[in-house]
């Protein structure tokens, strides 16, 4: 048990943010989340409580506001920090460069501030395999350089990286987790993804196509150099991404004090083409899925995925669900948050 132990998750009522409550409080660990709601929804929460029968300490707080969690800080004892409080659309943050950098960067520096007053060593940082922009290597390791960002929100992921790296040398532990695509939900259906409008991502357009909120799904060019033609990518259920981050902490518990920055990919290993996304999630739901090959999309990377030896070996972490399982959650959550259950 680690019920000694105080973790604050920021963005804790976030997709990401919400599955990794889960695991935290199910391993036993004291949580207590700040989020500001602004993209999420308080039947999150709730979720989190019906999944695991715990109260959830939740504040409604923006990690810009240096004096909020000042005032939190102040009244708890926190050993670490979780910070998934960001703006994550890549879309988005091509229109609104400036609310990305000054949020992102901002709310980062905000916590590493407090957590410095504080002396709070240990952060677990949300970051992305968008740090590597189109790298040379199609399985990409952790030693591929950051090339040019594809977008600001990419930016932020490599400049938030940077200053962690810098901060590392002065008291911090640092563990930068750079996910590749998260898919699915809670397999209790309690917990998902909520996108705000059309959702820009495979999956959430995948069920809501499937659900006849939208027509019909449009896969993104299908002339790629990939064994259908369509973009490979590394899909990987967002619960297996939250225990990821229980294990980095369990990991921080087992190393020497002083400083460390250590960054891991967090993915399958695997490959999986859009196209064939499409066909396993008709095959496992059996449920209909008018699709069309438009175009493809400005920015996109033809095919990316990640080589995640490293983590395995480290925390001693893989996944538990596979690709099938993964889209059958995702489809649940759909019907959950549409009333659908006749589907
Ligand atoms: C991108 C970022 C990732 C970020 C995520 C958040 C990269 C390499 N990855 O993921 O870091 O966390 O956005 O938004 O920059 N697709 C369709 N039709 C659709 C939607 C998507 O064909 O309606 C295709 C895309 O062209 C792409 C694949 O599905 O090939 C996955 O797209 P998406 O879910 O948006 O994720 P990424 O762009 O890979």
């Amino acid at each position: 048990m680690n019920s000694d132990q105080h973790i604050l998750v920021t963005g804790g009522a976030g997709y990401i943010g919400a599955h990794t409550v889960v695991e935290l409080l199910s391993a036993g660990y004291k949580v207590t989340v700040v989020d500001t709601l602004e993209r999420s929804e308080y039947r999150m929460i709730e979720g989190i409580e019906s999944i695991t029968g715990i109260r959830v300490d939740f504040h409604k707080i923006d990690c810009l506001d240096f004096v909020a969690l000042d005032t939190l800080f102040a009244a708890n004892d926190f050993s670490a920090v979780i910070h998934f409080a960001a703006y994550k659309s890549v879309n988005e943050s091509v229109v609104k460069p400036l609310e990305y950098y000054n949020n992102n960067l901002g709310s980062l520096l905000s916590v590493l501030e407090v957590m410095k007053k504080h002396h709070v060593q240990d952060i677990i940082f949300s970051s992305s395999c968008t740090v590597y922009g189109q790298p040379d290597q199609i399985q990409v390791d952790e030693s591929a350089p950051f090339k040019t960002a594809e977008s600001p929100y990419g930016s932020t992921k490599q400049l938030c990286e940077h200053i962690l790296k810098d901060v590392a040398t002065d008291g911090f532990r640092v563990i930068s987790l750079r996910y590749f695509n998260p898919i699915g939900a809670h397999p209790s259906a309690m917990i998902g993804e909520l996108p705000i409008g059309v959702p820009n991502n495979l999956v959430p357009y995948v069920t809501q196509t499937a659900a006849g909120v939208r027509d019909k799904l449009t896969v993104f060019g299908n002339d790629y150099n990939t064994l259908d033609g369509s973009c490979v990518r590394d899909f990987i259920h967002v619960s297996d991404v939250a225990s990821a981050h229980v294990k980095a902490i369990d990991y921080l518990n087992q190393q020497q004090k002083g400083n460390l920055f250590d960054a891991y990919n967090l993915g399958t290993g695997q490959g999986v083409s859009v196209l064939q996304l499409v066909k396993k999630f008709i095959e496992v739901t059996g449920v209909k899925l008018p699709y069309t090959i438009g175009s493809r999309r400005p920015g996109d990377v033809e095919k990316v995925y990640a080589d995640p030896s490293k983590i395995n070996k480290a925390f001693g972490w893989s996944t538990t669900y596979d690709l099938g399982q993964s889209l059958i959650h995702a489809w649940q959550w759909e019907k959950k948050i549409r009333n659908l259950k006749g589907i």
